[in-house]
């Protein structure tokens, strides 16, 4: 069984084909990050149009990659939502197109589930029950799976993304996008207890994030410090600034893990990429005594991969409940996570 799976929920035009294993054959993704670049940000105009033209020959390379023609493809799967409406309805429409004339199957998949399950195209022995942390540009949000495929979400944040907190303080320096990478880079030298940040706290019990107040911090610490791209506490600024985004991130997470007691922790998406994220997730997950994955660095940020996997998941829970998995021809587009 060979299954394609198509992503463009935001300015990466994706496509990947994996057999029914959970093998990946292929996995292509073309970034527009030099195309947005000179905005500091996605611009969805842009976006969606850059799709359009590169959503043909990113499918065909993959079907070339993966060394399958269109009708050797069982099933196909495509990016629904959360993300941005145009960019999400070029995939959409095109997976259509494919799968009605190719009369098979197609699955509307979550963006932010597919996220969390790239984690098991690697570790395919990852133990329920799983709480995983999905940190990215566009989303931060905390999830329990007491099983495969049951997603209960437990906390999001209330403003800012993580990753977007990040590239919008590297925005406002001038350092470049996207900015997590290039904050990365630069904090390497720095000393992250230079620079004090106090974490937000949530009246209630909520698991819920919030980055505002921290970049707001950010945004006093740079004026009353005169920091810009050639100050010479620029690194400590930034070390600290990533440590403060670090902490606030994963004391939420370790903090819903006492209470409903996993098997596992998963880090997912974007902002998974960054090192002091990573390092510090090991070694508390260690201390708390739980198996701790992080799918590598070329699945976290944006691809199809993962879209693919959540369709597998779904296709074998199908075929145990005895379900045929359709041809949605009516599947729509959703900007915003369902609540
Ligand atoms: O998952 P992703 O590719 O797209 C969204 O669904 O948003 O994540 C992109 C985000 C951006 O905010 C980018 O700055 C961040 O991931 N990111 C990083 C690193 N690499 C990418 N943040 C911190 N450190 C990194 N090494
Ligand atoms: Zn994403």
């Amino acid at each position: 069984m060979h299954l394609l799976a198509i992503e463009t929920s935001c300015d990466e035009t994706a496509a990947a084909v994996l057999r029914g294993d959970g093998s990946i054959l292929s996995n292509i993704v073309l970034s527009q990050d030099e195309i947005h670049a000179p905005y500091g940000g996605v611009v969805p105009e842009l976006a969606s149009r850059q799709h359009i033209k590169s959503i043909g020959f990113i499918v065909h390379d993959s079907l070339a990659g993966a060394g399958v023609a269109l009708d050797d493809i069982d099933h196909f799967a495509v990016t629904q939502g959360p993300g941005l409406i145009g960019s999400l309805l070029v995939g959409l429409s095109f997976a259509k197109g494919l799968a009605y004339y190719h009369k098979k199957p197609l699955l509307g998949i979550d963006h932010v589930q597919a996220h969390i399950e790239a984690a098991f195209l690697e570790h395919r022995d990852i133990a329920f029950p799983v709480l995983a942390l999905i940190v990215s540009g566009g989303h931060t949000s905390l999830y329990f799976l007491k099983k495969t495929l049951s997603f209960e979400l437990l906390g999001r944040t209330r403003d800012d993304a993580a990753g977007e907190a990040l590239d919008k303080i590297a925005k406002f320096l001038e350092l470049g996008y996207p900015g997590g990478p290039v904050i990365q880079k630069l904090a390497e030298p720095g000393d992250p207890g230079r620079f004090e940040f106090s974490l937000p706290r949530m009246s209630d019990r909520s698991l819920d994030f919030s980055f505002s107040g921290l970049k707001t911090a950010a945004l006093r610490i740079i004026r009353e410090n005169r920091i810009d791209k050639s100050h010479p506490r620029l690194p400590d600024f930034l070390a600290s600034f990533e440590a403060a985004v670090v902490r606030a991130l994963l004391d939420n997470l370790f903090r819903a893990s006492s209470r409903c007691d996993p098997a596992s922790v998963l880090l997912c998406g974007g902002v998974a990429r960054n090192k002091r994220l990573r390092m510090d997730f090991e070694r508390q997950a260690r201390r708390f005594g739980l198996a701790a994955y992080i799918p590598s660095p070329k699945l976290c940020t944006d691809n199809a991969a993962m879209v693919g996997a959540l369709a597998l998941a779904r296709i074998e829970h199908d075929k145990k409940g005895r379900k045929k998995t359709a041809l949605s021809l009516d599947l729509d587009a959703y900007p915003r996570m369902p609540v």
